[in-house]
């Protein structure tokens, strides 16, 4: 029977079993599916587990303090925060090609793990020897790693991993789609904003800007994503839709008239699919007054951006994000 009682159960009694009295760090992205994992671990080892969060400066506006604060505040879990910014910044300078900025960000991401658990072995306890990820079941098979279908893309949590990995993996999800995540969440009383949050990438926003990333960059784009979700949530629709990816163009220029005179800036795309789990999705038919009121604000409020474009692709043939 499936029933999400019986998932954690299940997942309690074998993470117990794998891990000993040994240690375990899990990375929290501020997402659900994290979130989800970290909470299953915690349930099953406590105080053995320690989260890290790492703040790589390609996170959205708002998500560090919601790590924070409502997380904690929900689990009690031991939770590190590490500041990292500059370090993903100068590895991802002068790289546009997605898949090398997939790898870059994992890659990092893995080393500033290492030196999280190097910090947490030296305060003297049992050794770190797992790392929890909050691995899905449509991240596998899009890996190539369940049904033998192609690598599509190499989602930094399964296939861009480095060869010099240190960790045994727990990922307790890895058999389970988004809603099922949801519902094994809600079960664990993890609060409503974070059980019901959209999916965001593990990458960030750094594979939203198509372009070279920088920090002006991510800051504009930062602005743009935050004025797109509180329209969208204010008109209440966040439901309605599976995420909304908002992407900055920023190697494409366009011929705008604002204020004074001409402007030569950068277009946002809007980027709102409706989909059950991601594999494939549709573009969501939202409403126009909404699509002008973010496209108004958006170009108003935002430096550098006088163009904004909807996507209406589905995928196939396009993937969700851009990169
Ligand atoms: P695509 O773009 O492949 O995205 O249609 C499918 C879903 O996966 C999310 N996504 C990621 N999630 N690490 C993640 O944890 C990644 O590298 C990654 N890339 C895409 C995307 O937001 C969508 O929900």
């Amino acid at each position: 029977d499936w029933t999400t009682g019986n998932v954690i159960e299940e997942q309690v009694e074998a993470i117990r079993a794998l891990v000993g009295d040994k240690r375990a760090i899990c990375g929290l992205s501020g997402g659900v599916d994290s979130a989800v994992a970290a909470a299953l671990v915690a349930r099953a080892i406590g105080s053995q587990l320690t989260c890290v969060y790492v703040d790589h400066g390609l996170m959205r506006k708002g998500e560090t303090e919601q790590v924070e604060k409502d997380f904690v505040a929900a689990t009690g879990v031991k939770l590190v925060v590490v500041d990292a910014e500059e370090r993903f910044l100068s590895a991802l300078a002068g790289v546009s090609d997605p898949e090398e900025k997939r790898k870059i960000i994992g890659r990092e991401f893995i080393r500033v793990f290492e030196q999280a658990q190097a910090e947490i072995i030296a305060d003297e306890g049992p050794a770190v020897e797992f790392l929890v990820q909050g691995t899905l079941y449509p991240d596998v098979v899009e890996s190539g790693g369940g049904t033998g279908t192609a690598n599509i893309k190499s989602h930094h949590n399964v296939g861009g991993l480095p060869e010099d990995l240190e960790f045994q993996l727990i990922e307790p999800l890895r058999k389970l789609f988004k809603d099922e995540v949801r519902m094994v969440g809600q079960e664990l009383g993890l609060p409503e904003e974070i059980v019901q949050r959209q999916p965001f990438p593990g990458p960030g926003l750094g594979i939203r800007i198509v372009g070279e990333v920088t920090k002006e960059r991510l800051d504009l784009l930062r602005e743009a994503d935050a004025i797109a979700r509180e329209e969208l949530t204010a008109a209440g629709l966040d439901r309605d839709i599976w995420q909304c990816p908002v992407v900055l163009l920023a190697d494409v220029r366009s011929v705008g008239v604002q204020g004074d005179g001409r402007t030569y800036g950068h277009p946002i795309v809007l980027r709102p699919v409706s989909s059950e789990d991601a594999m494939t999705a549709d573009w969501s038919r939202l409403p126009y007054d909404v699509l002008a009121r973010i496209s108004t604000r958006i170009t108003n409020e935002v430096r550098d951006v006088n163009r904004v474009v909807l996507d209406v692709t589905s995928k196939p043939p396009g993937t969700i994000e851009w990169e």
